[in-house]
This record gives C-alpha cells, sequence and structure tokens, in this order.
C-alpha cells in the first residue's frame, strides 16, 4: 500500500523543494501575496530580482498604498500583465482602509486575486488549510487521476477542484502548497515531464496508461 499523496508529496518537498526563495523568509501576508502576484504570469527566476527591488522600496503595505501608481509601474516594468500592479495598488489602498484578509473569501474580494491566489496566499502565509488550483497544479491532477475531459470543460474544473480538496492535507499547508507547484513546475512539467522524479508516479493512472504526453487535453481550437 503506498502511502498518501500528500505524504509523499511532502517527503519529496522537504528533500527537492524549493526552500529558500525570496517571500518564504520571512513569510509575511504582503510578501506572499506579492510574490503570488508577480507569479501568475511570471517564473520564479524572473521573479526574484523584481520582488527582491519592489520589497526594497515598498517595504509594507503603507509604502505600497502611499506610492505614486507611476512609481509602482515603474518598479513592475518588464514583468509584464500591467494589470496586475495597478490592481496590486488598488488593493494595498483598500487593505489600508479595511485591513488585512486572513480568509480565502476576504482575499479573493480584493482586486487581482483569484480563488487559487487567495488560497495560495493564506495556506502560505497564515500556514492554513486552503485548496489551491493553479495551472501547474491542474497538470498535475489531470496526469494523476487520467482526468482525460477538455481542460476548459465547466464540468473538468469541477472534477479537478474535487480533486485537489481531496488531496490537500490538514496540517503543513504552506508546505504542502508549494510542493504542489514545485512539482508541476519542476517535475511534471508540460514538456518532457520527469516522472522517474515523481513521488507519486506510483499511482500515476496517466503514466499506467502511457498517457502522460497527451493529459491534460485542451481543447482544439
Ligand atoms: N506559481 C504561483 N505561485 C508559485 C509559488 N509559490 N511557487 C512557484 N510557482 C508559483
Amino acid at each position: 500500500m503506498t502511502a498518501p499523496f500528500a505524504d509523499r508529496l511532502l517527503a519529496w518537498f522537504d528533500q527537492h523543494g524549493r526552500h529558500d526563495l525570496p517571500w518564504q523568509h520571512p513569510r509575511t501576508p504582503y510578501r506572499v501575496w506579492l510574490s503570488e502576484i508577480m507569479l501568475q504570469q511570471t517564473q520564479v527566476v524572473t521573479v526574484i530580482p523584481y520582488f527582491e527591488r519592489f520589497i526594497a522600496r515598498f517595504p509594507d503595505i503603507d509604502a505600497l498604498a502611499a506610492a505614486e501608481a507611476d512609481a509602482v509601474l515603474a518598479l513592475w516594468s518588464g514583468l509584464g500583465y500591467y494589470a496586475r500592479a495597478r490592481n496590486l495598488h488598488a488593493a494595498a489602498r483598500r487593505m489600508v482602509e479595511a485591513g488585512v484578509p486572513d480568509s480565502v473569501e476576504g482575499w479573493a474580494q480584493l482586486p487581482g486575486v483569484g480563488p487559487s491566489t487567495a488560497a495560495a496566499i493564506v495556506a502560505q502565509a497564515f500556514d492554513r488549510r486552503a485548496v489551491i488550483l493553479d495551472g501547474n497544479v491542474k497538470r498535475v491532477l489531470a496526469r494523476h487521476a487520467a482526468v482525460d475531459t477538455p481542460q476548459e470543460a465547466a464540468a473538468t474544473q469541477r472534477t479537478l477542484w474535487a480533486l485537489a480538496d481531496e488531496r490537500t492535507p490538514a496540517a503543513r499547508a504552506a508546505d504542502y502548497t508549494q510542493a504542489i507547484m514545485d512539482l508541476g513546475a519542476t517535475v511534471c512539467r508540460r514538456g518532457m515531464p520527469r516522472c522517474e522524479a515523481c513521488p507519486v508516479s506510483d499511482d500515476c493512472q496517466a503514466r499506467r496508461q502511457g498517457r502522460v504526453a497527451e493529459l491534460p487535453v485542451r481543447r482544439r481550437r
């Protein structure tokens, strides 16, 4: 009998996951939020220097809220998807007025924060169980459970959220969240997945069926 999914993933994370990302030390709500917004459309290696410069200039939410929009956009220059910077600034101003949320629902009401980002923030900043489902996690779960309906379909999304919920453990919320994102980014990659290095390959249904390369299914256009 193999150990539960989360146990194997966490054991892998302890050895092979990323533990030295700048937003992990210290792991405050502001730093985690900023990193998650930057990471929405941008890879970790690219984000790191932007994150460091941003934090040096705006060390806390009050500093960000008090900034001019142009100063915020200037620090975002080169990262792309500039709506992220405008939303970040607006959200900082709202948090100065209304306080920093500590629930998924509260975070999801802020501009630029969708349901998965809200959960990633709560799990990492407060070490509280919250279910994430970003692009990397969808790929991991679609392969592990051999979900072969088109990824974009509403029914597929419901299936993936349910799988994500089932697999998320009660404890070690922050580590599990980082672990499953790291697995998707570094092992269960879109191209050339490294199944030999995967801690959950034993019961991966896509692997068993020889269908890793064809999953997840993207709708043809
Ligand atoms: N993508 C979104 N959030 C991430 C994180 N915390 N680590 C790595 N990739 C991510």
